[in-house]
């Protein structure tokens, strides 16, 4: 297995993380989940751009040129002796004896690295379960930021019920779930949470936002309770490695039938087509 390091490919064995790095000591730092398929990375700009805009809403500079670290990638895809797969990326504040404030003049550190993710049919065909938790992480979760406790907490909720995500409410509001956004469709219109500092704008948000538009199916960004979530005709969430998929239930309430609903296999559909 490879490693991209900055600007070098090197063998996994030859990278080591200082016991200093201020991402392993602060979580100081930001990263991405990048999709391939059949070799070729999936939105790749629109995840660039993201990583772009959390790296300076937290000011650390990316430690090469955007143009080489993207021909860096696909290099790196083509180390990987599969097409489908996820590059995991991030991007640290870099190595300094332990200061909670900025160190000054101290480079950042990039590691992104692949492993295989196939398509997961069963969940995208059968659809998935998930709980309610609260949302109780801060309020700058459009950035995406190292700083995952509350959602793996959330998430190993979810596992120990049976489930595969937790819903975040906040005051009330559905938010997302721990690793990915959701949307609830009512008299064949979509709803999902406005993209503002209390969701991270899923690059599959994006594109499920095109694949709406291209179908004629409205989408609205409005506030939702827990209540309305459950009382929709379809429910299903989206991230980079489960695509769009079917929720069933939410909170042990089913939705509708208990069934994928229509709009949430058109949506499948148009999302496959894009990948073929
Ligand atoms: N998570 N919301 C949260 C909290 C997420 O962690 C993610 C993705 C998303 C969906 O974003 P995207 O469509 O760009 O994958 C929404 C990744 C997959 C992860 O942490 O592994």
């Amino acid at each position: 297995q490879y490693v991209l390091r900055n600007d070098e490919i090197l063998p996994r064995d030859l990278v080591h993380i200082d016991i200093e790095d201020r991402g392993y000591q602060f979580g100081d730092g930001v990263y991405e989940v990048i999709r391939f398929y059949d070799g070729k990375l999936f939105h790749i700009e629109e995840h660039l751009n993201r990583l772009l805009g959390s790296l300076s809403s937290i000011e650390i500079a990316l430690p090469l040129p955007v143009d080489v670290m993207l021909s860096k990638l696909q290099e790196l895809v083509e180390t990987a002796d599969y097409k489908e797969g996820k590059i995991y990326l991030q991007v640290t504040r870099g190595v300094h004896p332990r200061i909670h404030s900025f160190p000054e003049g101290v480079p950042p550190l990039l590691i992104a690295y692949c492993s295989e993710a196939k398509r997961n049919f069963e969940q995208l065909d059968n659809g998935i379960h998930a709980i309610a938790v609260p949302d109780d992480r801060w309020l700058r979760v459009n950035i995406k930021s190292l700083n995952l406790l509350p959602n793996t907490i959330a998430k190993q909720k979810a596992a120990e019920r049976g489930a595969v995500e937790a819903i975040f409410v906040r005051n009330g509001i559905v938010t997302e779930c721990s690793a990915s956004n959701i949307y609830g469709v009512k008299d064949g219109s979509i709803y999902t949470h406005p993209s503002n500092h209390l969701i991270l704008n899923g690059i599959t948000r994006q594109v499920t936002k095109k694949l709406a538009k291209q179908a004629n199916i409205p989408w609205i960004e409005a506030e939702f309770t827990l209540e309305d979530l459950q009382a929709m005709d379809e429910v299903f969430a989206s991230n980079t490695i489960i695509e769009i998929c079917p929720v069933l239930s939410v909170a042990n309430v089913p939705i509708k039938d208990g069934k994928p609903g229509t709009v949430t296999r058109e949506l499948q559909k148009l999302f496959s087509d894009k990948i073929a």
